[in-house]
């Protein structure tokens, strides 16, 4: 298409792309009701079934009284026996006020973890959602926690649609979920409920960012959405611009920018608690919005993924938006180091000699191998912080994919302790990672002829010294380096995962920040 000379279309307005709007197609309503199953006007339920004696579940046998028996004749038919996960879809024909009722198998109540529960909740929601249902009922034998079932929901409910028009756009959104139970319902629980859905949300946020297109989303968007969260939550914000980073001496920062016409962006976002801060955590992210390899150019397969690099800088933003839900009583930093890795005449070479903040210099090898140098000297800002301790999290090894493939993130710190209480956030967030060696007999690679530092070894052990070259730049403060280079972009839905951006490691990193406080 054709512009006039000065009537060029305008450049889309920063504002689509942040994470306020981008999830609130319509907020999601979320409540307890004393309403009964059969008789509720909901367009479907989704109801829980324990394993084992399902034939006396009483919930189970009034739905089936109501169904004149068809609902135990389908049970048996269809060997559902209640495993977790496991789904039965029925229609109700009319007998009951909901069309459609899924049973969902919950597994044994003794291993009904919150993991488990918020994974079988958002298998629910996002069932209801692909089935165009906007009022649900959701009935439970058991809630052990309330917040991770509205986590749960909230985050099967994510969909990203914002770029589809006419017919491809969502005719219906879920709006509205009803709890029937029979609990008896506090004020502490519903503010539970709203916390979760709100966690949700925050972890929407990493999604969208990572499903944005890079045309779209660059590192001026993300300082931008960086500075919509500064003014919601309060939280002191601190961007730099290209002139800005040269002049604060991030060399290497600058050196991965300087290929690209969208500008590189240095972010430093601080929550500071009401009362006396127990500890200073700082949480450092890789924000490479595009990484086409640079003049050390990729394959063209695959490329394409490459707009998820910055799914570090967005898990990092996303708990920054849950921390300033949740006010927890330690100080929390978010430090984002924003690039956009591209091949052009300014673009930076192997066997270019750079300096960093740190001062040590560093010889450039591979131009693809981006990320580190960026986060090297977002590593050294966060030391001068002088946290207690220092979590980065970047997609920045195609080894660690190798490693432990598409699903899981690989961790790393010499603190065993650390490590151990990393590994347990983790867990409770239902999130997989693996902890790796920092091998220091694979330090010798990273010895340069003419600088202090090469930036990338020899293929063997691609993960490991990607993370002995980030030690260099941390000193002895307390350091987690995570590999999430699999985890950001899922093929398929999975758990709490959507297909596409996943959110990950935002709840691993709230658990973490709980933990301290
Ligand atoms: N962003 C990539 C790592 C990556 C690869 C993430 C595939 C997700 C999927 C990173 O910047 C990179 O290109 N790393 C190189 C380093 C190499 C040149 C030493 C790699 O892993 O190939
Ligand atoms: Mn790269
Ligand atoms: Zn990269």
């Amino acid at each position: 298409m054709h512009y006039p000379r000065g009537s060029r279309p305008p450049r889309p307005q920063r504002s689509r792309v942040t994470g306020q709007e981008q999830n609130q197609d319509m907020p999601l309503s979320l409540q307890f009701s004393a309403a009964h199953a059969a008789s509720v006007g909901v367009d479907a339920l989704v109801v829980g079934v324990l394993a084992g004696d399902i034939a006396n579940d009483s919930e189970l046998r009034e739905l089936d009284t109501a169904l004149n028996g068809a609902l135990f004749k389908l049970v048996k038919a269809q060997e559902f026996q209640g495993k977790p996960e496991q789904t039965l879809e029925l229609t109700s024909l009319g007998h009951l006020k909901a069309a459609r009722v899924l049973l969902l198998g919950m597994g044994n109540e003794s291993d009904l973890t919150n993991a488990r529960l918020r994974s079988l909740a958002a298998v629910a929601a996002r069932w209801a959602q692909g089935c165009q249902v906007v009022r649900l009922g959701f009935v439970l034998p058991v809630v052990p926690n309330v917040r991770a079932l509205a986590e749960g929901i909230g985050l099967g409910a994510y969909r990203f649609s914002k770029y589809f028009t006419g017919d491809r756009q969502p005719k219906t959104d879920l709006a509205e979920v009803l709890l029937l139970n029979r609990q008896r319902v506090t004020p502490a629980l519903k503010r539970e409920l709203k916390l979760g859905l709100a966690i949700a949300e925050a972890v929407g946020l990493a999604r969208d960012a990572v499903n944005e297109p890079p045309n779209e989303f660059y590192p001026e968007t993300m300082a931008e959405l960086a500075r919509k969260l500064a003014k919601q939550y309060k939280f002191k914000l601190k961007v730099l611009d290209k002139p800005g980073i040269q002049r604060a001496g991030m060399k290497l920062h600058y050196a991965v920018g300087q290929g690209s016409a969208n500008e590189p962006r240095f972010i430093h976002l601080t929550y500071t608690p009401a009362g006396r801060a127990k500890k200073k955590l700082v949480f450092v992210g890789k924000g490479l919005t595009f990484d086409s390899g640079g003049l050390c150019i990729k394959p063209a397969p695959g490329m394409g993924e490459m707009k998820s690099d910055m799914g570090g800088a967005a898990a990092v933003l996303g708990l920054m938006k849950a921390v300033g839900e949740l006010k927890p009583d330690v100080e929390v930093h978010c430090v984002i180091g924003a690039a956009e890795n591209m091949p052009d005449a300014a673009a930076y070479r192997p066997g270019d000699i750079f300096g960093s903040l740190d001062g040590k210099s560093v010889e450039i090898i591979n131009t693809d191998a981006e990320g580190r140098l960026v986060l090297a000297d977002a590593l050294a800002y966060a030391r001068r912080l002088k946290p207690s301790l220092i979590v980065d999290a970047a997609t920045l090894t195609g080894a660690c994919l190798v490693a432990l493939g598409k699903t899981c993130s690989a961790y790393y710190s010499a603190d065993d302790e650390l490590a151990e209480r990393f590994g347990d956030a983790a867990k409770e967030a239902g999130e997989n990672f693996w902890r790796m060696p920092l091998l220091d007999e694979l330090g010798d690679q990273l010895k340069s002829d003419v600088a202090d530092l090469k930036h990338t070894g020899d293929r063997w052990g691609g993960s490991i010294t990607a993370a002995l070259f980030l030690r260099e730049f941390v000193g002895d403060v307390p350091w987690i380096h995570c590999d999430i280079a699999g985890a950001v972009l899922a093929d398929r839905a999975q758990g709490y995962y959507p297909k596409g951006g996943t959110g990950h490691p935002v709840l691993t990193f709230l658990r973490f920040v709980e933990a301290w406080s």
